[in-house]
Parts: structure tokens; C-alpha cells; sequence
């Protein structure tokens, strides 16, 4: 693919590019918006460096591919509900994303993407994994692609955000709200054909796929454990090493994360935003 505006350079077989030549500070014109949402439909996760946003900076690039989501359970900036602040202290022990997940697949219209703005950085540690569920299904037998895209699966926020989910752990360095009365449930396709590239991809994930539809839990765990294993083989990834200014922009229709927590005693700062499915 010819990208006439920005430079890209691959970063790994399955999924990733960085992006050069562009500061997303500035109102973009169409021929380079264009670049940047090609590659990032190509590549799957797109990275820039050295950039300089502020929240509404940073909230009109995300813009350009549609609305902002506010997170039903993170409370966003003062001024800004649409910016979440995930910031790990030192002296904090759990991360905020720290397992591999599609963002927000629990709800009835999953997002389109995530970007991702780093403010401040551990001077070692705190990269984040990205794999690609595009190559995960592409290796799948014809066998089992073939059973999988009959299935739909329940996707929910209830084991992460409920009152003893993974998140209550995290409330005091985020503001992360326990979920009130019943999380809801959403139906998904397993097998997800991507509405711009066509491609398919496996669309269940770790932390929110809770089994599949019309089956039990016990019935779903042994293929939802199948398919979580094979997905995160190191051939699907990718790892980003961030810098203060750093950005990436996934698409969670295709890939998923993960934020590594293994700078114990130092400070993470980021800034994330996430834009809705139409
Ligand atoms: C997230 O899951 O959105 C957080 C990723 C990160 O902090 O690296």
C-alpha cells in the first residue's frame, strides 16, 4: 500500500505500523486523515511519536472517525467525559487493562478503536501487547473456522466492573465506578467481519466474552480457553515500547490488548479516548 501524505514502517508480520510525519496537534487535511485511516485498516494498531495533545486535541482527531464514547464505568476528565485518565501510582499494584481484551465488546454497539496518549512513562517497563484476531481466526483449521462462524457469544462487563470484579481493586488511583444493579448482556458473531476491510477476525476475548450463546458456561469454557491460548500465540503480536508523547490507535474490532504491569514503584500517565461504532 502507497500512503502519499505519511511515511509508515512496519513492525511486525501480524499487525503494527509506525506513523511518520504527521503531528496530530493540528487540524488535519482529508488527503493526510485518509492516510492515516488506511494504514490504520491495514496495519490493525498505528503508532506516532513525539506528539503534544491537549484533551481537545486530542478528542478532535479521534473525531475524524466518529463519535466519542463516555465510559459507562471510568469517570472521565473534569470538562472532558470522553477522556479517560489511566494512571497507575507507585504505589499501585494492579493496572488498569492489565489482560488481554477488546475495549468495551461488552456493550450492544462495541467500539471502533481506542487512541491512547502517553503522558508520562516508567523509565522501563509498562509497554502494551497487541494482538492480531485477523491472523488468530486466518490460522484457525477450516474445521473449526467453519463450526465458529455459526456461533454467536455473550459478551458482559459483570466480571470486571461488578462490585467484586477485577476493577475494585483499582479504584483508588482511578475513577473507576462499580456497576450499579444488573450489567447487561450483549450478543455477538464469534467470527466478526470487519465493516471496512471485510476481513474476518475471532471476536471473543478474556475478559469479557462470558460463554456462548445457547450453551452453558461449563459447555463454553474448554473452546473459550482453546481460542484464548491460540490467540495470543507471539506470532499474532506486536509490543509497543512507549515515550512521554507517544500515541496508539487500535482497532478493536480486529485486535486485542494488553498493558503490561511490571514497573513496580513508578508512575504511568496516560490519556485515552475511544470512538463509538455508528
Ligand atoms: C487499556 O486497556 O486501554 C490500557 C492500555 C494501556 O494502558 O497500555
Amino acid at each position: 500500500m502507497t500512503y502519499k501524505s505519511i511515511e509508515v514502517r512496519k513492525l511486525a508480520g501480524a499487525l503494527g505500523a509506525e506513523i511518520k510525519g504527521v503531528d496530530l496537534a493540528r487540524d488535519l487535511d482529508n488527503a493526510t486523515f485518509d492516510d492515516i485511516h488506511q494504514a490504520f485498516l491495514d496495519h490493525q494498531v498505528i503508532f506516532f511519536r513525539d506528539q503534544t495533545l491537549t484533551p481537545d486535541q486530542h478528542k478532535r482527531f479521534a473525531r475524524r472517525f466518529g463519535t466519542l464514547n463516555i465510559h459507562p464505568y471510568v469517570r472521565g476528565m473534569d470538562g472532558h467525559p470522553e477522556v479517560m485518565e489511566i494512571i497507575k501510582e507507585p504505589g499501585d499494584r494492579l493496572n488498569f487493562g492489565g489482560g488481554w481484551h477488546s475495549d468495551m465488546s461488552f456493550l450492544e454497539k462495541p467500539s471502533i478503536g481506542s487512541l491512547l496518549y502517553a503522558l508520562e512513562v516508567p523509565e522501563w517497563g509498562g509497554d502494551t501487547l497487541f494482538a492480531s484476531m485477523v491472523a488468530a481466526y486466518e490460522a484457525l483449521s477450516p474445521g473449526l473456522k467453519k463450526t465458529l462462524e455459526g456461533l454467536n457469544a455473550i459478551h458482559s462487563a459483570s466480571r470486571e466492573y461488578s462490585a467484586s470484579g477485577a476493577s475494585a481493586a483499582k479504584r483508588q488511583s482511578m475513577a473507576i465506578a462499580e456497576a450499579e444493579g444488573e450489567v447487561g448482556e450483549f450478543i455477538h458473531p464469534v467470527v466478526k467481519v470487519h465493516p471496512e476491510t471485510g476481513r474476518k477476525a475471532l471476536y471473543v476475548n478474556p475478559a469479557f466474552t462470558m460463554k456462548f450463546e445457547g450453551w452453558s458456561t461449563r459447555e463454553s469454557k474448554p473452546l473459550l480457553d482453546y481460542l484464548f491460548n491460540h490467540a495470543r500465540y507471539e506470532g499474532f503480536t506486536c509490543r509497543f515500547r512507549w515515550e512521554k508523547g507517544s500515541l496508539a490507535f487500535w482497532d478493536n474490532r480486529a485486535v486485542w490488548h494488553f498493558a503490561l504491569n511490571d514497573y513496580p514503584g513508578q508512575r504511568r500517565h496516560m490519556r485515552r479516548v475511544t470512538v463509538d461504532a455508528a
